[in-house]
């Protein structure tokens, strides 16, 4: 099926598949942030053609999102030729080309109480950056669901995730209790923009809480091979309780821990947190730093409520928009 992008002279073939999957698969640079349909961010106007939804409408979708004939690219597949209106932006057009391939799960290690890693290699030589995510399709599980990578992408076919259960959540209780290791699923990615630059001349901030850990402690490990010209890294990590402490663990082993790459974790439970920071994740970060933060580049992944803090945090700070790199899940 060809999709055509109306006022502009672009056009893409998508098979059976999701329109922004093929979109980015062609190196194209439309709109998107969580990949799994809880955004928004990938909506289009539909001008011509029909479309289904494999999954059923996404909930998000609004009276006036039905009114106008507008779309979810990441949950929508074409049935006919169609003639869509959105805006492509470059900055949205992926570093690696995302594709979709088998991988064989190998390993699962067990990082906290309640988040684990998943390792998978495939046969696919397809490339990631560090704190890029891909998309997880499980067997019985409707829809892909969305993991950061915890390993850097120089090692050639693995894929590393470092996922929390979350109880009553079909895709992490499908992944812990079901998929057994030698078992296959399908990956889809890299996706996200939330990727690690490289040292540019300003110390580093990176932000984790739960899964958000996974893409941190990938840039982490790619901070610690890059090329540096003396600025520093520092890792917050923020949790409830001492139950759900993590992180430093991944962080010892590298070049530079303790020297210029610095670890430190904040607990919100009113019980005991040791020698912790009391309170959350984006308090510890600007007790810290305080102003010096304008002059840093930041990075962060974690929960939504997490996410809104941090959001805020920076806006309130004013940190250019340009030092700050996230993927928004919400
Ligand atoms: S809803 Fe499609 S990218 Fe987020």
């Amino acid at each position: 099926m060809k999709i055509s992008v109306q006022g502009s002279d672009t056009a893409f073939e998508c098979g059976d598949d999701y329109i922004l999957r093929a979109a980015l698969g062609e190196g194209l640079g439309f709109p998107y942030e969580c990949g799994s349909g809880s955004c928004g961010n990938c909506r289009f106007e539909l001008i011509e053609g029909d479309i289904i939804y494999p999954h059923g409408t996404p909930s998000i979708l609004t009276e006036k999102d039905a009114a106008r004939n507008r779309h979810l690219a990441c949950q929508c597949k074409p049935t006919t030729d169609l003639s869509i209106k959105v805006r492509l932006f470059s900055e949205y057009a992926p570093l690696h080309q995302p594709s979709t391939f088998p991988a064989t799960l190998t390993d699962v290690i067990p990082v906290t109480h309640d988040i684990y890693e998943f390792q998978f290699e495939t046969d696919a030589e397809q490339p990631f950056s560090a704190g890029q995510y891909a998309l997880i399709e499980l067997p019985g599980v409707p829809g892909d669901r969305a993991y950061s990578m915890c390993n850097t992408g120089t090692e050639a076919r693995r894929w590393d995730f470092q996922i929390k259960k979350v109880p009553n959540g079909k895709a992490s209780v499908t992944l812990f209790d079901d998929v057994q290791v030698g078992q296959q699923v399908h990956l889809s990615g890299p996706y996200g923009r939330g990727y690690f630059r490289g040292f540019r001349g300003r110390d580093v901030v990176l932000v984790a809480g739960g899964s958000g850990l996974s893409p941190m402690v990938s840039i982490a490990r790619a901070a610690a091979t890059a090329a540096r010209h003396g600025e520093q890294v520092f890792f917050y990590y923020g949790g409830r309780g001492l139950v759900d402490l993590a992180g430093e663990a991944f962080l010892t082993p590298l070049e530079g821990y303790g020297d210029w790459m610095h670890y430190a974790a904040a607990l919100s439970d009113s019980g005991d947190t040791g020698s912790h920071f009391k309170g959350f994740v984006h308090d510890l970060v600007k007790s810290a730093h305080g102003d010096t933060l304008t002059g840093m580049d930041v990075y962060f992944a974690g929960p939504p409520l997490m996410g809104a803090a941090m959001e805020g945090m920076i806006r309130e700070m004013k940190i250019p928009s340009d030092q700050v790199f996230y993927d928004r899940f919400y």
